[in-house]
């Protein structure tokens, strides 16, 4: 006798989404269940394909389900929803979810961190686009590999550059090569709002915006142009220890900016021979510096010569050298910040409580 529709679902319900912290039948991620005789199909759709867990879950609720009697074949399809948090306006309306990347300073490895997270979550399955709202110094792109690049228009709209599955946009592609700009403080606000407001981005799931270093102008007309989700501050053990990290966290805090979380960048070398992992400084790390600030800690990037390298050349490290250390990290930073982000979509909307019902 094959299992009824109830006991299938029954089973599902002990598989826990470690995030949301509720089962997955009650989240609403089981979709088209279908049970033909000994054979059981079903969806589960997550609320990003970047989810660290997928795997796991996949395997949990194929053996819960292949574990009921009278059932032989178990197809799990995994898909994914993602989620936003905010309320959509007529900036970006199709965008679901901005992410600014912030530091106290520059050279931090800021930049470095937005366009590998972005490749990232673009290699899970994720529409991604990448955003250099660092107007004093772009450097996007030279880092995707296409500063000859110049963009179109269209219908009176910039055409965003798409390159390695993403599609970015920086001052640099429309300033003339060696044009230099010199800044007075409102105009880069204006600037941030136009790269937003002028660009087709059109459907993304994730919007990265590689912030200029310190706070300031850009942040603010950011938060003031378009809802964010959240921000992400990138830190060096230098910028730990002088508590420069420690300000930019403070100052997202009081722009009411939601914090996704601290990414530590260049604490640790990977030796290439011996391939041990050292902490290069002493002191307090980002992960402390996060639990400190009660902010999700995300994770480490090792310093690596492959990674300015591969930015220098043009091709993200998570494509030039996937089977890194620093790429492994780059990919775990990403599925925890999109995990944050579904949490955060989950809390903004109380949909935890209300599918609780279900
Ligand atoms: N994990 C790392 N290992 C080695 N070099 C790195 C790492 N992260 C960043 N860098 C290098 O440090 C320099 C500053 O990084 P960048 O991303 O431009 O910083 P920011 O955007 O904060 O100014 C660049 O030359 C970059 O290639
Ligand atoms: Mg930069």
């Amino acid at each position: 006798m094959p299992p009824t529709e109830e006991e299938v679902l029954q089973a599902l319900r002990s598989v826990n989404d470690p995030d949301l912290r509720k089962d997955i039948v009650s989240l609403g991620f089981v979709k088209d269940l279908s049970i033909s005789g000994d054979r059981v199909q079903f969806k589960i759709e997550l609320t990003t394909p970047a989810c660290p867990v997928k795997d796991l879950l996949q395997e949990e609720a194929r053996g819960v389900v292949a574990a009921l009697p009278g059932v032989k074949t178990v197809e799990v399809e995994m898909t994914a929803q993602v989620r936003t948090s905010v309320e959509k306006g007529e900036v970006l309306p199709e965008v679901r979810n901005v992410i600014a990347v912030a530091s106290g300073k520059g050279g931090v490895g800021k930049s470095t961190v937005s366009v590998n997270l972005a490749v990232a979550l673009a290699k899970t399955g994720a529409t991604v686009g990448l955003l250099d709202a660092d107007v004093y110094g772009p450097s996007i792109p030279l880092m995707m590999g296409a500063e000859h690049d110049k963009p179109w228009s269209k219908a009176g709209r910039i055409l965003p550059i798409e390159k390695f599955g993403i599609k970015m946009m920086s001052l640099g592609f429309l300033l003339e090569e060696g044009q230099a700009v010199i800044w007075r403080g409102p105009m880069v606000g204006t600037t941030v709002s136009q790269l937003l407001r002028d660009v087709d981005w059109g459907a993304l799931d994730y919007l990265i915006v590689d912030l200029p270093p310190g706070t300031g102008d850009a942040s603010l007309s950011l938060a003031q142009t378009a809802p964010i989700t959240g921000v992400v501050i990138v830190a060096t053990p230098h910028d730990v220890a002088a508590n420069i990290a420690g300000k930019a966290v403070t100052l997202f805090e009081k722009l009411n900016v939601p914090l996704l979380g601290v990414v530590e960048n260049m604490s640790s070398f990977a030796c290439p021979s011996c391939g041990t992992t050292t902490r290069i400084f002493a002191g307090m790390s980002g992960e402390e510096l996060a639990a400190s600030y009660k902010v999700p800690f995300l994770g480490s990037v090792p310093l690596d010569p492959e990674v300015s390298d591969s930015g220098d050349k043009g091709t993200p490290s998570v494509i030039a050298h996937p089977q890194s250390a620093h790429s492994e990290a780059f990919r775990a930073i990403a599925g925890r910040l999109a995990a944050e982000v579904s949490k955060s979509a989950y809390a903004e909307k109380g949909l935890v409580r209300k599918l609780g019902a279900v």
